[in-house]
């Protein structure tokens, strides 16, 4: 279990990426941050996954958005215009229903997608100006994981943020304490948040849903691998780490890990960084937790919200909250 760093000194760690592969590896046990997964393979791996059979949260979330987004869209404006700010330019084709139903009941809706890919968002752009005439995009590029300042609005707007796709699973609970806080700061009272949750279930729908009979999580999750012999100069051989899904209780979250299935050592020559794994030891990839009836209202209660209404599909597996600035 001995990691060797190779004169930590002699290299200048500027880049996020470097920075946070050599403190994940040189820790015990091993992990890498998930945000790694997403470079434009893993985009496209993840965009796969929505759609597997096993993987029912999107599938569940679409769902329940698709039969209530004119009540959300109608209670979250509360006799205003709407303004659609997403955090994340990933979730398209579940905003399309809720800028439909906003177009519905006003000519003109803006829609304010943040992320820290410009090309992320010049796509989301495209598309939706496209399908959607009477929608218009601002798209803003940043890391709202960091920073969240958005567009004023006029005295007879309101905004309604879409934080959807169970995507604040991904957090810490305490980064995703911050990350609401973050959100509630740069909002006016009255404005809402739109909270998607995935929901703790029998566990052996959980463990399908990470672990695809077809192996299109498996090749997500190795993916981070190929990454870091891409931008890392690193000599991982991926296909002798297998992917691991677990259900951890006491956390409430599914993790994904890489196991090493040899005893090896890896170079990683960008960042001057030898890394020795023992046979059937494991880099910890990602968390995604899963919440309670309550959990959401309880977290947006405490970042500053008013809970308004909780809608779930009928299997109980997927919640989507709204809450109003306070
Ligand atoms: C993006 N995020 C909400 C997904 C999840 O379910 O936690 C990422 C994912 N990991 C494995 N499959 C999908």
């Amino acid at each position: 279990m001995t990691t060797i760093p190779v004169s930590p000194a002699s290299f200048h760690i500027s880049d996020k990426i470097a920075s946070s592969v050599y403190e994940g590896l040189l820790s015990s046990p091993k992990w890498l941050p998930s945000w790694l997964f997403y470079d434009s393979a893993g985009s496209r791996l993840f965009d796969e996954i929505t759609r597997i059979p096993e993987y029912y949260v999107t599938r569940t979330e679409r769902a329940i958005l698709a039969d209530r987004a004119a009540e959300i869209v109608e209670l979250a404006a509360s006799e205003r215009a709407l303004r659609l700010v997403e955090l994340g330019a990933g979730s398209a084709d579940k905003t399309r229903l809720l800028l439909s139903a906003a177009v519905e009941r006003q000519d003109t809706v803006f829609y304010e997608p943040v992320d820290v890919s410009a090309s992320a968002l010049v796509e989301a752009q495209i598309r939706i100006e496209n399908e959607i005439p009477g929608v218009l995009v601002c798209p803003r590029v940043q890391d709202y994981t960091h920073d969240l300042e958005l567009d004023s609005t006029l005295p007879s707007e309101r905004r309604l943020v879409l934080y959807i796709g169970s995507s604040i699973g991904n957090f810490e609970p305490g980064e995703s304490m911050l990350l609401l806080e973050r959100v509630r700061a740069a909002l006016d009272p009255g404005d809402c948040l739109l909270l998607g949750v995935d929901l703790v279930k029998e566990h052996s729908v959980l463990l399908a849903a990470y672990d695809d009979k077809a192996g299109v999580t498996a090749a997500f999750n190795r993916n981070v691998l190929v990454r870091l012999n891409r931008e890392l100069d690193a000599d991982f051989h991926p296909e002798t780490f297998a992917h691991r899904a677990v259900w951890n209780a006491a956390e409430s979250r599914m993790e994904m890990h890489l196991v090493s299935e040899t005893h090896q050592t890896v170079w990683l020559s960008g960042i001057d960084l030898r890394v020795n794994f023992e046979a059937g030891e494991s880099i910890h990839t990602e968390n995604s937790y899963k919440y309670r009836v309550g959990d959401a209202e309880a977290l947006v209660a405490k970042a500053g919200f008013a809970h308004e209404a909780t809608w779930m599909d009928e299997r109980g597996w997927f919640a989507v909250c709204l809450a109003r600035a306070v």
